[in-house]
């Protein structure tokens, strides 16, 4: 077969198969991970291949991929903590902020919790080489109480594109764009998941603090898949890699997926950088400016998203201790 077809195929497939996430190995908790921090607050169960995280007033908790990857698929099934969670972060994510503390990347999954049990709120982000100062959150709500069960949430990077996944539903691609330049994440990160109190972070500013009296608040973490270039960051050679999609020649998301993808963006998108005219006079160089999309927005937030000028936009920091460190607007 011709080398460069059978590379397409190769390819074509392992995308398919990620996309579906099935046929790709579930690892223990030992084969891929180490604690991170929280003491007995996390708890490995179900012959190891689940995990508790909890949050109580003395500590939250999270764990780590022991390898760092190069582009590959990442996905967790979890269930979060129910009922009163204002203020509880739970962070599914990638990061290189240990190894590169100026010019780190860093692609999240943020859970936010609310003050109506039920109202969870999940957010994504991008970071590429330390570029924090531009934030390109998107928030949305879920089509499902995500506390009620387990949900698989993925994350497929590839040197030109990233998709983030809520059961197998597309919600979010990038494409790398030239003008994104370093924007756009391309050195080797960990995976993390941790539970950590945001109470001067996710909820309006602080306005709602996390209640200890609901404590622990306990989200669970299964079907743990690591499908991708294990590297080694000082030498920059691969160690073991599961033929992760890493191509240009990579199809993108299916016409099918596309429409899935639209329809959730359509119905459950709450918040989009590209159209914070508080934070973006002109918005970043690789959004896409729908105007339909920009009228639903307002809808939600006529300040933020209709050009209505404050005095002085918000200020978006990141804090300084946690590990997950976008800003909740
Ligand atoms: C990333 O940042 C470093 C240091 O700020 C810079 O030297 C490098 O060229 C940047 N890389 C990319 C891909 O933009």
């Amino acid at each position: 077969m011709d080398y460069h077809l059978g590379l397409v195929l190769i390819c074509s497939v392992l995308v398919l198969a990620a996309g579906s996430s099935r046929n790709l190995p579930i690892l223990s908790f030992d084969e891929g991970y180490s604690q991170l921090f929280g003491e007995d607050n996390l708890m490995v169960l179900r012959d190891g291949k689940a995990v508790h995280l909890s949050l109580d007033e003395r500590t939250g908790s999270g764990f780590v991929s022991q390898d760092l990857y190069l582009h590959g698929f990442f996905s967790a099934s979890i269930k979060l903590p129910a009922d009163y969670t204002a203020g509880v972060v739970v962070a599914y994510y990638m990061s290189n902020g240990d190894m590169y503390e100026k010019n780190h990347d860093e692609l999240d999954f943020e859970f936010l919790g609310n003050i109506r049990g039920k109202d969870w709120r999940i957010q994504t982000n991008v970071y590429g080489n330390g570029s924090t100062n531009v934030g390109r959150e998107e928030r949305y709500g879920l089509w499902f109480d995500p506390s009620e069960d387990f949900h698989q949430y993925s994350i497929l990077w590839t040197d030109n594109q990233i998709i983030f996944y809520v059961d197998n539903v597309p919600i979010r691609e990038i494409k790398r764009t030239e003008a994104m330049g370093g924007d756009f994440p391309s050195k080797p990160m960990s995976l993390y998941a941790t539970i950590w109190d945001g109470s001067n972070w996710a909820t309006n500013g602080g306005k709602y603090k996390v209640n200890y009296k609901y404590a622990p608040y306990i989200t669970e973490f299964s079907d743990l898949i690591l499908h991708g270039c294990a590297v080694d960051p000082i030498e920059q050679s691969s160690l073991k890699c599961d033929h992760a999609p890493n191509s240009k020649s990579i199809p993108g998301i299916t016409p099918d997926q596309k429409t899935k993808m639209e329809n959730f963006r359509k119905k459950h998108m709450q918040y989009s950088y590209c159209y914070d005219q508080t934070r973006y006079t002109v918005p970043p160089s690789e959004c896409v400016i729908n105007p339909q999309e920009a009228q639903r927005l307002r809808g939600f937030d006529p300040v933020t998203f209709g050009g209505v000028r404050r005095h002085h936009g918000k200020r978006h920091h990141r804090s300084g201790s946690s590990r997950t460190k976008a800003t909740a607007i």
